[in-house]
């Protein structure tokens, strides 16, 4: 059990390193940043506190990644990192299969996109007990295990089965799903108990623990699962887990320095020049069908359509990360993106103005910085999301007095609903309505916004997160309070 917050070293595991390595044309290792809200967030903190973080480094074997045992020599993060290495079928089974084509759409409340096959639970036991090895070989007296999201939910039960002793803790960064949902996996007791071996659980929002409790409640014997609100308990197997919901943060500090150092000033500037005088409303994402991208074109285009003044007065820029590109559906979204871009371009550009903005690539980190400073307009619309960071990273760099309009369904709802406008992202007409209203905002109005929304994610950054979430600690009163009156 973890009771208060650990003074040795943080042993982090999740699925994919904070960078990625891959072989470029003339054979040589390069390493890039991995992508996503996780690395976002558990970089800096490594960086603050040591430790060493476990994962797969993104080679396979056959591709020669067992060779990369020592990442020190590739590159320093100023921590030590432990890497992993995946077969060609450990990675389509257990990565691309279980973890991306079973238990991501599963979560994200798309039962009808799951492929539930067997040899993927078989390769995903496989590649959570590797993990288990590696994290017991790194493991010293006073170490605390940190588990990261859904790709790793055995290790814990891997662990013990090992007789390693260690506080574990598993956060799971993707939503949880209700238990109509969460039921219909064909290794839910399986899932669900290997859990309940992590000593504490903690989940982004009061809606996925909620979720949790209602199917344990169902799946285990009656009055194992206690609370309510943002804490719980249950009894499994003479042990207490701790469950709590504790929405993560970026490291807000940072983030706001950086986007006021004079190179990403510089190219704000140039940015809104290139958009003045209209409007740059701004989407950023990784390449996925939860983010909610194919809905958000139809409702820029629903807007052009129906509001023709609004014409050569605003642009969409959109940003996609290339993400998952070896499973069909995803290279099945790049081609709609894609194409929906191009008819809505090919309909309503006029000399000087092109609607969209398509840009199909990682953005350096100044470069993003420079966009989340200069828009007029975040429009982040995930159809489900654990907590979406992209929506936390622009209230803190945003310098254009920019409105936010966010999904309902991205957990940051929880927390940033004090400034944003919420939509529905399935609802078109009212997402190109909400774009509307942001672009006529009176300007008080949206700095009395973006004052709320930056107060909230300094406040409760990703310092904050973990040391409640290691603590075991419920949010302070004034966040409690300010959680209560939005949950
Ligand atoms: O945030 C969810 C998540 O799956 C993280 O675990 C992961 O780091 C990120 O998205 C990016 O996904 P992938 O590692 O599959 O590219």
């Amino acid at each position: 059990m973890l009771s208060d917050e650990p003074t040795g070293r943080l042993l982090v595991a999740s699925n994919r390193l904070p960078i990625s390595l891959r072989r470029d044309p003339i054979g040589e290792w390069q390493a890039t940043p991995s992508a996503g809200g996780l690395v976002t967030a558990l970089n800096p903190v490594l960086q603050r506190r040591g430790g060493v973080w476990i994962g797969w480094h993104g080679a396979t074997a056959e591709e020669g990644g067992d060779e990369l045992r020592d990442l020190g020599g590739l590159i320093d993060m100023g921590y030590a990192l432990a890497p992993i290495s995946l077969s060609d079928r450990q990675r389509d089974h257990f990565y691309l299969g279980f973890a991306n084509e079973a238990i991501w759409p599963l979560f994200h409340d798309l039962p009808t996109r799951c492929t539930f096959n067997p040899d993927y639970w078989t390769a995903y036991r496989e590649v959570n007990r590797a993990f288990a090895l590696a994290i017991r070989d790194e493991l010293r007296p006073d170490d605390t295990v940190w588990v990261h999201d859904y790709h790793l939910m055995h290790v814990a039960a891997d662990l013990a089965a090992l007789g390693a002793e260690a506080p574990t803790a598993f956060f799971l960064h993707i939503p949880f799903p209700p238990p109509d949902i969460f039921l219909k996996l064909p290794w839910r007791e399986q899932v669900l108990e290997a859990l309940l071996d992590y000593g504490r659980l903690g989940f982004q929002t009061a809606r996925d623990l909620r979720n949790f409790v209602e199917s344990a409640r169902v799946l285990l014997p009656r009055g194992a699962v206690r609370g309510r609100g943002r804490t719980a308990t249950v009894r499994h197997q003479g042990r207490t887990v701790s469950l709590g919901a504790y929405p993560i943060g970026v490291d807000a500090a940072a983030f706001s320095a950086a986007a006021d150092a004079p190179a990403v000033q510089e190219l704000a500037q140039q940015l809104r020049e290139a958009h003045a005088p209209g409007r740059m409303v701004l989407g950023v994402d990784r390449l996925d069908y939860t983010k909610g991208i194919v809905e958000r074109l139809a409702a820029f285009r629903y807007l052009l359509a129906s509001e023709p003044d609004l014409r050569e007065q605003i642009t969409l820029v959109q940003v996609v990360v290339p993400s998952r590109t070896d499973i069909a559906e995803y290279a099945g979204l790049k081609a709609e993106i894609e194409q929906l871009v191009g008819e809505i371009n090919g309909e309503f550009t006029r000399p000087g103005w092109v609607p969209v903005h398509y840009l199909f690539r990682a953005l350096a980190h100044e470069e993003l910085l420079a966009y989340y400073r200069a828009a007029d307009i975040a429009l982040i619309t995930p159809l489900k999301d654990g907590m979406n960071l992209v929506a936390k990273e622009f209230s803190v760099c945003n310098r254009a007095d920019g409105a936010l309009i966010l999904s309902e369904f991205a957990g940051a709802a929880e927390q940033l609903r004090v400034g944003a406008l919420l939509v529905n992202p399935y609802d078109i007409a009212g997402t190109a309505g909400a774009i509307h209203r942001a672009a006529a905002l009176p300007r008080a109005e949206r700095r009395a916004r973006l004052r709320a929304l930056r107060r909230v994610v300094s406040r409760q950054d990703v310092y904050a997160w973990v040391d409640q979430f290691l603590a075991g600690a419920e949010p302070g009163p004034a966040e409690a309070a300010l959680l209560a009156a939005q949950v």
